[in-house]
């Protein structure tokens, strides 16, 4: 498989450290490959913890400059960074769809959302105050600044290669925080292509540091950041597990963390709800990028009334989705993003057919002319608590519809699981719209709408979806520090 781009020079195969294009220290390389088949199509660096070092150095040492500068010039340098990501768009969606595996449109939507948020920060960067107290004693001034934290280690997934990296990095160089990151080991070229934009929009040495690694030397790469006390956050998107080590790991140097982790999205249809725009904000929320986002509805309760006619519809908008090569303009459903994500979609199916569920479309692994790492559209209906897909995340295109009776039981259902991404519920009432929306114990959700995320919005969880937002004034807020002057001797 070849990717050709307009402009070549987007497509990296080193480390970004100091402003130097490098390889990894001891020259490992990471193959990158395509989803659909797991072929290996591009290379980049395979990093250890003495790159990871080399890229803390510079960021530690770029610092105080960046830190200092006005925040109307760091705005300016950011702002020419999202220009250029939006003229880049076509090009970055098909290192997007090439290497992850999302439709070209989506790949397409994608960039544009991911640059709403560095112009989003770049615009933050401006508007950063802090206050001025009432004075207690008289004589005495009370002064609170906002100051970046410092160094901000990011480590990014693979569902969406630009967007969640972008929503990282600009509110820490916005904040005039540093930055060292690691994309996910299955798409390194998106990030390596925005670092390449970053450094032609001007972004300073060492202010943006960039390494690749594998899934093998990650955990060397991250426990350098973990350990050294230059590294004053880390934000994580990324599983739970993993979220969990982070924390504890940084708790030996006391790092400000920001982790946004795994859900289990619940999406509700009460018998008052407008059942087409429900079956439209499923369609969109589901089977966005294949199922495979971390606020995508993984369990359906559909309220018995409306269950047979919800299921009707949805079904024959799921039949109709086009599967195919990502690459492929016509594509709804790409690849997944490898072979064993499609082994855990499937595993899951089996387990809750095996437990009585019935399946109404999909259910089958299928094989493109592209290759073999594509799962079904799928609707199952009698989905059951006792099925792993309710209690585990499936990550792809399968909804499981659960039936319900009565509001209370199916808020208690809604809640009953460790995590608390997003929520979704659709209904007419507006006593019970307030009501539902203040009982989910998530720290999003969607009332009528399945498409939530937005730059304007602060994007996070509750309990073990981990903590701190992205997107909004909140998010800036989380890579800076609260520092209090006492000015006195002034009366
Ligand atoms: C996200 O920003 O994590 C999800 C984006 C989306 O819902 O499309």
């Amino acid at each position: 498989m070849a990717l050709t781009l307009a402009d070549a020079a987007l497509l990296r195969s080193q480390n970004l450290i100091d402003h130097q294009w490098r390889d990894a220290g001891l020259g490992a390389r990471l193959p990158v490959s395509n989803p659909a088949t797991g072929e290996m199509f591009a290379s980049v660096p395979d990093s250890d913890a003495g790159d990871a070092r080399l890229a803390v150095d510079a960021a530690a040492a770029a610092f105080p400059a960046w830190s200092r500068r006005p925040a109307r010039e760091r705005a300016q340098l950011i702002k020419r960074w999202h220009a250029l990501i939006v003229a880049s768009q076509e090009d970055l969606a098909r290192i997007i769809s090439t290497e992850q595996g999302k439709p070209l449109k989506e790949a397409r939507g994608e960039v544009q959302y991911g640059a709403s948020y560095v112009e989003w920060f770049a615009e933050e960067a401006t508007r950063i105050c802090g206050d001025i107290v009432a004075e207690a004693v008289p004589g005495r001034k009370l002064l609170v600044l906002k100051e970046p934290v410092g160094v901000v280690a990011a480590i990014t997934p693979w569902n969406f290669p630009l967007a969640m990296i972008a929503r990282k990095i600009a509110p820490a160089l916005a904040a005039g925080c540093t930055v060292v990151a690691k994309p996910a080991e299955d798409t390194p070229l998106t990030a390596l292509a925005l670092a390449w934009l970053a450094q032609q929009a001007g972004i300073p040495a060492g202010v943006l540091n960039m390494v690749t690694a594998s899934r093998e030397h990650t955990p060397g790469v991250v426990d350098a950041w973990l350990t050294d006390s230059r590294v004053r956050k880390i934000t994580f998107t990324g599983s739970t597990p993993v979220g969990k080590h982070l924390a504890r790991e940084s708790a030996a140097t006391l790092k400000k963390v920001s982790l946004e982790l795994g859900g289990n999205a619940p999406f509700i249809v009460f018998e008052d709800a407008d059942l087409d725009a429900a079956v439209d904000g499923l369609m969109a929320s589901k089977f966005r990028n294949g199922g495979q986002t971390c606020v995508c509805p993984n369990r359906v309760y559909v309220h018995e009334v409306v269950h047979d006619a919800f299921v009707e519809r949805l079904a024959q908008r799921v039949g109709a989705l086009h599967v195919g090569p990502a690459t492929d303009e016509a594509a709804q459903i790409g690849p997944m993003i490898n072979a064993r994500a499609v082994d855990k979609i499937a595993r899951h199916v089996e387990d809750a057919v095996a437990k009585g569920a019935r399946v109404v479309t999909g259910g089958k692994r299928v094989r493109t002319a592209d290759g073999p790492h594509y799962y079904a559209p799928t609707v199952l209906i009698d989905a059951t608590p006792a099925m792993e897909l309710s209690c585990e995340e499936t990550f792809g295109p399968v909804a499981p519809i659960f039936r319900f009776r009565d509001e209370a039981e199916v808020i208690r259902d809604a809640n009953d699981t460790p995590f608390g991404l997003a929520a979704y519920f659709y209904s007419n009432d507006i006593r019970r719209i307030w009501r539902v929306a203040q009982t989910l114990e998530t720290g999003m959700v969607g009332i009528n709408e399945g498409a939530i995320a937005s730059e304007a919005a602060p994007f996070g969880g509750v309990k073990e979806s981990g903590y701190g937002r992205e997107g909004s004034r909140h998010g800036l807020d989380d890579y800076m520090h609260t520092k209090y002057l006492c000015h006195g001797q002034l009366g």
